[in-house]
């Protein structure tokens, strides 16, 4: 038996999880970011280090960031950490939009794919689907813009977005095999607007972020104490 001790529904049933800056990738087991609020409101003391051992896509550090908390975020999954630390950036939105203009330019003119040696790539997508993919991963790798990781969140987005994987499951299953013929390759379409969409949530939500850190953290690579 334990007695409860919160009596607010925390459920945040109605209220969209993913809103805001969190829209730019979706993770498994996202937390809600009113629960953290809610958390940070009722826990923690003004100046306190927020901690996420299993940061994931950095839910937890962008609402301490808000709430201007400094925060510390481990995970062994380097693009969570991406996610976090791109989460938690001010952009100069008049820059970031010129070397988009500049990225989308380069891969619509391009031919060139860079496409990577994965086993059973063709399971999990369709062929022009890998074949847009790397293009556009060959002007990302080609190209040295200043805000690469912002765009490469979106791109890792729009290749989950574009797989055969089912929809709102993270566990990796493939659609029915009669219902990959009706699907449309929509890569470049989907990449561009994604990215628009993100730069417009980051403009309206540009405002002063505390601190985040964020660190790849497993057996091999252990907790960096400085
Ligand atoms: C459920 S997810 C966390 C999601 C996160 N709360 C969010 O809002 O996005 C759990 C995370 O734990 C990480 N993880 C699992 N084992 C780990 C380990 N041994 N060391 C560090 N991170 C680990 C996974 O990579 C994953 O990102």
């Amino acid at each position: 038996m334990y007695t409860r001790t919160v009596k607010e529904d925390l459920s945040f049933r109605g209220i969209q999880l993913t809103s805001g800056r969190h829209k730019i990738h979706k993770y498994p087991a996202m937390l809600h970011p009113n629960l953290v609020d809610f958390l940070i409101d009722n826990y923690a003391n003004k100046n306190d280090i927020v901690f996420d051992p299993f940061c994931g896509s950095g839910v937890t550090l962008l609402q301490s960031s808000i709430k201007q908390h400094k925060s510390i975020g481990f995970d062994i999954n380097p693009l969570s950490l991406l996610i976090s630390k791109v989460k938690n950036t001010n952009f100069d939105i008049q820059k970031l939009k010129n070397e988009f203009n500049d990225l989308k330019n380069n891969i619509v003119s391009g031919n060139n794919t860079d496409i990577p040696d994965i086993n059973n790539i063709d399971y999990w997508y369709k062929e022009s689907v890998i074949d847009d993919l790397g293009k556009i991963r060959f002007v990302l790798k080609n190209n040295h813009y200043i805000y690469s990781d912002f765009f490469i969140v979106c791109f890792a987005y729009t290749c989950r977005d574009q797989s055969l994987t089912r929809n709102g499951e993270f566990k990796r299953y493939r659609i029915q095999k009669e219902k990959i013929n009706h699907i449309a390759n929509n890569v470049f379409g989907r990449f561009f607007q994604h990215i628009e969409d993100i730069i417009d949530i980051f403009d309206l939500t540009n405002c002063h972020l505390a601190k985040s850190t964020h660190q790849l953290c497993n057996s091999e690579k252990p907790i960096d104490k400085k």
